[in-house]
């Protein structure tokens, strides 16, 4: 602990924002309490900034303490609201931002949320004011890092929502076409329709084919023995009325249509969620006290990396398409194999 203290003195950092910014993720909470507790033991203070890049620009604050953390680890949402910020985007709503930093005494600032909360801290760190960004998002979207805090939790509310739906689709024998969140991407609806046994998925990386993906998916489904149906869609991939629609035009079944929206970013966080969060809030600020600036933090392989900003920028991932191999055969696998019936 000397060393470190004399690392912080070194990087004189002796004030830190946080502030959460975009869409709400359980797990943020967690995230602002581990930046606090960790500031605390290495008396750096914490200024929370309400509203995310608009509570920087405006001077939103509130002074955080270890005490004014308290009970928020097991909270969904965000004690610290959250905005998304247009106007943080152009040079001179970040001239104000930095105005502010300069007037409350803010050495460094911690940036949780998603891809443009990201963004924003690179023009930030590029305006001279050094940032680490710690990645929140249900949408698992962020490149540069394998997960985003809120994930885990929204794929079990959305699981636990559909074994729900299951009931009743099996109990009529009914199709159910059911919309999950994500933006552009596809992580939550494929894992969600892995977790939950989907019929089929529908996801933004992989053009789908209607008559082959959707509606020979049902027929195939209901010649292995079933007589419901589980679809999963990205809002990415399409509308699930949309979807629903086209499928009692084909086939004459009617669909039932279930959006499950904002329910998704609700709730209490997982435990990978607050224990990921704690980890990460615990990373951004060492990395801060022992004077790497602009930096992110991200997991790489199930480990906590730290990445400059930079070149976490300009990183790439994709969609593990072998998950969508996977899923499909789990439900046409014993239709394709030839051992089927041979008892094997
Ligand atoms: O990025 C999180 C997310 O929930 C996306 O999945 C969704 O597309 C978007 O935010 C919804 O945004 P809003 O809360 O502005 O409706």
């Amino acid at each position: 602990m000397e060393n470190i203290v004399n690392n912080t003195m070194k990087s004189g950092i002796k004030r830190i924002g946080v502030l959460t910014s975009g869409g709400d993720a359980p797990g943020m909470n967690a995230a602002v309490r581990a930046v606090v507790r960790t500031a605390a033991s290495l008396d750096i203070q914490c200024v929370g900034i309400r509203r995310g890049w608009h509570g920087l620009i405006n001077a939103d604050f509130t002074m955080l303490t270890r005490e004014s953390v308290s009970h928020i680890l097991t909270q969904g949402g965000t004690m610290l609201y959250t905005a998304r910020s247009a106007e943080f985007m152009q040079p001179e709503g970040r001239q104000k931002a930095v105005a502010t930093c300069r007037m409350l005494g803010i050495d460094a600032i911690v940036a949780i949320g998603g891809d443009g909360t990201f963004k924003g801290a690179l023009e930030l760190s590029r305006d001279g004011v050094p940032v680490v960004g710690i990645p929140a998002t249900i949408d698992n979207d962020v490149d540069c890092t394998n997960y985003t805090i809120g994930f885990d939790t929204a794929c079990n509310t959305a699981v636990d929502c559909i074994d729900r739906l299951r009931d009743t689709m099996r109990s009529h024998e009914r199709c159910s076409v059911v919309e999950v969140m994500g933006r552009n991407a596809g992580y939550l609806a494929l894992y969600v329709g892995l977790a939950a046994g989907a019929t089929s998925v529908l996801v933004p990386e992989h053009k789908y084919d209607f008559q082959k993906d959707v509606i020979e998916r049902i027929q195939e489904s209901g010649l292995a023995g079933n007589s419901h149906f589980m679809l999963v869609v990205a809002e990415g991939a399409g509308s699930a009325v949309d979807i629903g629609r086209r499928i009692e035009e084909a086939i004459g079944i009617e669909p039932r249509v279930t959006v499950l929206g904002h329910i998704q970013r609700g709730g209490s966080p997982s435990a990978r969620d607050r224990e990921t969060a704690t980890r990460m809030g615990y990373s951004a600020v060492m990395a801060l006290a022992e004077g790497r600036f602009n930096r992110v933090i991200a997991t790489q392989e199930g480990q906590i990396v730290e990445l400059p900003i930079e070149e976490a920028m300009t990183m790439k991932k994709h969609l593990q398409m072998k998950r969508y191999h996977i899923m499909e055969t789990m439900q046409l696998g014993s239709l394709k194999n030839p051992m089927r019936g041979s008892g094997m």
